[in-house]
């Protein structure tokens, strides 16, 4: 959300150029994030670097989800010009007017696009401060969604990500029932290369759709639902709203239907009251998914949050004992499934060309590194054959003939 709330300002603020040293800066923008306290001490340091650099009569302006959720002591320590979350369209091109009078939008030259197509979050998951920070969830209507999606294609784009807190909640405030899979049907008919979803919630993951989403000819087969835990005690401490039976059937279905679908995770590693037990059947769950990528995380408290009272807190030596045998597994299994593409062919999505190098994606959304690719096939499906990989990417070579 905040890489589409700072490319969309970009958009909008490029007429009087846009200065890369902060000191020589009129406006300074700074988009936060609060959803761990790590990251909030960060923001903190780097607010106080900002101030002190930047010329005395530029003005600071904080937005996100931090500016949220501590308007206060922003206020107090930083003095800024405005602050707020910012997180619609609308409220973004205000910012925008204030800047330059009156906006005009920049084409973005981007192959693939982010769109929100649902803000905010209802879940209120005990660990978790974006509901405070970002309030109830609101859709978009499924025209302004359409809308957008055409111009996105319109300016170029070859890949749209349609995105929320919970994608898959989308239009639920609306009363549409099976909002998302009319949304996803709806905007399949522009006709992207890719379309794709961002972040799925497992508790409102309907297994009747997965075998619908078939009829989705164009749509990217990767599958992000956060995991958070493989122990049903500590998912119910956590108010996830599912067991890891539950979470089993849908990557189950997921797989049977698409085989060659990445599905990938979020692990919280250490919320209040995972003992060993817990940690060890998150441990067997990842052993047995064998996610494509997850992504683990050590839990902090955040303010706001039920957990924040929660007692049984894991020490911080264990969360990183726990943490670190984690990664350490599922780079494993990370290792041994992306070796099965050694030898196979892709076909690549090209989103950035890097000293002839394309960047880009095979169609379950793993990365792939193409090598020796010609400036013409930027936004184009080129065939690779991949030679080697790593934890995060496959490597190939271009193949000069397409089917
Ligand atoms: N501490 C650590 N990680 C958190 N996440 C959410 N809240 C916290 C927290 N308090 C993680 C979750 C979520 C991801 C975006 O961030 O795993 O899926
Ligand atoms: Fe946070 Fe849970 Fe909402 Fe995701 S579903 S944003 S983890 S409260």
């Amino acid at each position: 959300m905040n890489v589409y709330t700072s490319s969309y300002l970009k958009s909008i603020l490029i007429s009087k150029g846009i200065e890369s040293k902060v000191e020589d800066a009129d406006y300074i923008i700074v988009n936060t994030c609060a959803v761990r306290e790590k990251v909030k001490e960060k923001i903190y340091s780097y607010l106080g670097k900002v101030n002190k650099i930047k010329n005395k009569d530029a003005k600071l302006i904080i937005i996100g989800c931090l500016s949220e959720v501590e308007k206060d002591e922003i206020n107090k320590k930083f003095k800024p010009y405005l602050l707020g979350l910012f997180d619609k369209e609308s409220e973004l091109e205000n910012i925008g007017k204030l800047i330059e009078g009156e906006i005009k939008k920049t084409k973005l030259n981007q192959v693939s696009r982010y769109l929100p197509v649902i803000f905010g979050c209802d879940h209120f998951c005990s660990y978790c401060i974006v509901p405070f920070a970002r309030g109830r969830e609101k859709s978009k209507t499924l025209d302004t969604v359409i809308k957008e999606a055409e111009e996105i294609y319109n300016e170029g784009a070859k890949e749209i990500i349609l995105l929320g807190q919970n994608v898959n909640d989308y239009g639920k405030d609306l009363k549409i029932s099976d909002g998302f899979l009319i949304l996803l049907k709806e905007i399949s008919k522009i006709p992207f290369f890719r379309i794709s979803f961002l972040t799925s919630h497992p508790k409102n993951f309907k297994l009747q759709w997965i075998p619908e989403l078939k009829n989705i000819p164009n749509l990217l087969q990767l599958f992000h639902l956060p995991l958070q835990s493989g122990s049903n005690k500590v998912l119910q401490l956590m108010r996830r709203g599912y067991t890891k039976e539950i979470y089993y059937e849908i990557v189950e279905k997921i797989r049977e239907e698409f085989p060659d679908a990445s599905i990938t995770t979020d692990i919280l590693v250490g919320f209040p009251g995972e003992d060993e037990e817990d940690f060890l059947e998150t441990v067997d769950l990842i052993k047995k998914i064998e996610f494509d990528r997850a992504f683990m995380f050590i839990y902090s408290k955040r303010p706001f949050t039920k957990g924040e009272s929660f007692k049984n807190e894991v020490p911080h030596d264990e969360k990183l004992k726990r943490i670190n045998h984690l990664i350490k597994i599922q780079d494993e299994i990370t290792l041994k499934k992306y070796g099965k593409y050694i030898g196979k062919e892709v076909e690549v999505l090209i989103e950035n060309i890097k000293d002839k190098k394309g960047i880009g994606k095979e169609k379950g959304g793993r990365v792939v590194i193409v090598e020796e690719v010609d400036k013409d096939d930027f936004g184009k499906i080129i065939k690779a054959k991949i030679d080697r990989v790593n934890i995060r990417e496959l490597f190939g070579k271009k193949l000069n003939y397409m089917n």
